[in-house]
């Protein structure tokens, strides 16, 4: 499943975000790199552990934990610590798949990457290529979001960046290990999770949307690992 999630941050808080993304202080991108992605990733990165980075982590967290659709289809058990990239112009990061256990740089426990995300921290007016690709068993999907707004799919995809050929693209990146670990099973739960919520807006609580949702939790008793 790809997802796309508009207003994780508010103008407000990209406003800060975007302060703090130009007074710092960033690195090359092959900091965190594997050596298959290494090959392919040019961009630039900030290193997770200035006072700008931390700042703004804090922001994404908080909107990730503001949002009741992130919980809900990333039924996340473990967040790896957001980190930020920029590509300017002639950057891009080719075709790679993300590594399948990462080690958390503050805590040293590792997490184990089933959904990767992408949150856009400026507007894709400002910027021309830069598309996230993603291919997946349905075919290939181009992803350029408003600011503010996070993309999520399969850490199994394959991905990449297209090259920017004007402007600048800011975004943070982090993966969830997710109490569900298999993406068709998160997806199922996430259907029928949002139409439960419809229906409870709709109808209200009747026996048959109690019933409906007693399977749901039952369903998630079955699946979660926590
Ligand atoms: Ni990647």
């Amino acid at each position: 499943m790809i997802l796309q999630i508009p207003g994780i941050l508010s103008p407000e808080e990209l406003v800060q975000a975007r302060t703090l993304l130009e007074q710092a202080n960033w690195a090359n991108g092959d900091i965190t790199a594997g050596s298959q992605s290494a090959q392919v990733k040019n961009n630039l990165q900030l290193p997770h552990n200035g006072p700008e980075a931390e700042a703004l982590r804090d922001l994404i967290q908080n909107g990730l934990a503001r949002s009741g659709i992130f919980f809900s289809a990333a039924l996340p058990k473990q967040l790896f610590p957001p980190l930020f990239n920029c590509y300017r112009e002639g950057m891009g990061f080719g075709n790679h798949v993300d590594n399948a256990v990462r080690n958390n740089p503050f805590n040293g426990t590792w997490v184990r990457t089933d959904i990767s995300c992408t949150l856009f921290l400026n507007e894709p007016t400002e910027y021309e290529g830069g598309e996230l690709i993603v291919e997946d068993t349905y075919g290939i999907h181009s992803v350029k979001g408003p600011a503010g707004s996070v993309v999520l799919y399969p850490s199994t995809s394959i991905h990449r960046v297209e090259t920017i050929r004007q402007g600048a693209r800011y975004a943070s990146f982090f993966w969830i290990q997710s109490m569900v670990r298999d993406d068709s099973k998160r997806e199922l739960l996430f259907n029928m999770d949002l139409s439960i919520s419809n229906l409870r807006e709709q109808h209200g609580d009747t026996d048959a949307l109690v019933n409906i949702t007693s399977s749901y939790h039952n369903l998630l008793r079955m699946w979660t690992e926590v």
